[in-house]
């Protein structure tokens, strides 16, 4: 039988995510979304693509949950996005209120599913999806390291002239301006970056990553990315299906890894089809632990206001 994800939001990024998983053909997809007939006319138009695309895939929409039960996967993509000159934190609230309502439907109608969220402010819903699911820290976690880390990797590639496919890197912590972007960690052809770009040129490269999403932003006037987030979501998707065993920045519940105590912030983990199989521990530099946990103080700031708000609504 195939697996079934359910994509919920039909925005830009989920509809984006549908697609792809859709041509992929791996499985079944729902999409969830409030707006009335919204997911069903794009799920219609997707799978009426199915006899171009090769694909046999079923892709349903629906205003209810019912169609997404016992889903394998649920990808949480609803709320809303950023305009210009907003701050992916100035989304907490409303995004925190849309992502724990999503969240208690999505445990009870698929209660063994593995959930990847990826509404922002990414690190801060990570960690309301994760404490409003119940669920064990491997089947929640949250996209955002691939697209920080493929931001980079192309930024790299197009400097040096050479192949995306040779640029392997690596970005720890929050999703955020102050994200970490290993550059001892990154290397073209295996070679160090270092031997083959000045000093000053891969700062410029790793502050441009760090407002990659804002770059975007002010391109578009209304909403944010969409294209790249989505091909990152469904690298993800696909090691969990596939179980591939991959090792792949996410933003993960960390219970003391990296010196972080209850608090979901980005890590190298290794995904394969149980989730997160585990968070690969690395050796950094009194510099780089620095930044990282900066990051992460970050991220605790955010979710202490999400805490206050949610004691004093109750
Ligand atoms: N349940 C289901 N869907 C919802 C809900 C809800 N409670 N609230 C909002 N939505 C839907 C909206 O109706 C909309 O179709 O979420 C969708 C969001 O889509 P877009 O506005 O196009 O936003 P998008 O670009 O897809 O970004 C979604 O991902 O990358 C992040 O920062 C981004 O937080 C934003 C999220």
């Amino acid at each position: 039988m195939r697996s079934k994800v359910t994509v919920v939001g039909a925005g830009n990024v989920g509809a984006t995510t549908a697609l792809r998983i859709q041509s992929l053909g791996y499985a079944d997809v729902v999409m969830v979304d409030v707006v009335e007939d919204l997911p069903q006319g794009k799920s219609l138009d997707m799978l009426e693509a199915g006899p171009v695309v090769g694909s046999d895939v079923q892709v349903t929409g629906s205003n209810s949950y019912d169609e997404s039960a016992d889903s394998d996967l649920v990808v949480i993509t609803a709320g809303i996005a950023r305009r210009p000159g907003m701050s992916r934190d100035d989304l907490l609230l409303t995004n925190m209120r849309i992502t724990s309502s999503v969240t208690q439907e999505v445990v009870k109608h698929s209660p063994n599913c593995i959930i990847i969220a990826v509404t922002n402010p990414l690190d801060a819903m990570v960690q309301n999806v994760y404490e409003t699911s119940g669920f064990p820290r491997h089947r929640v976690f949250g996209m955002a390291g691939i697209l920080d880390t493929a931001r980079y990797r192309t930024f790299i590639a197009q400097e040096l002239k050479v192949s995306v496919e040779d640029v392997q890197a690596l970005v720890l912590g929050g999703h955020g301006d102050d994200m970490v972007p290993l550059v001892r960690y990154t290397s073209v052809g295996g070679i160090p970056v270092t031997e083959l770009m000045a000093e000053e040129k891969i700062d410029q490269i790793v502050q441009r990553t760090r407002n990659g999403g804002g770059e975007i932003v002010a391109l578009l006037k209304e909403g944010s990315a969409y294209y790249a987030p989505s091909a990152a979501i469904t690298q993800m998707v696909e090691a969990v299906l596939l179980d591939k065993q991959r090792i792949l920045p996410a933003c993960a519940y960390l219970e003391g890894e990296f010196g972080i105590n209850g608090l979901c912030v980005g890590v190298p983990v290794k995904i394969g089809a149980n989730g997160i199989e585990s968070i690969m521990q690395i050796d950094l530099t009194a510099d780089e632990n620095k930044a990282l946990q900066s990051s992460a103080a970050s991220v605790q700031e955010l979710v202490d206001v999400m805490r206050e708000a949610q004691a004093s609504a109750s």
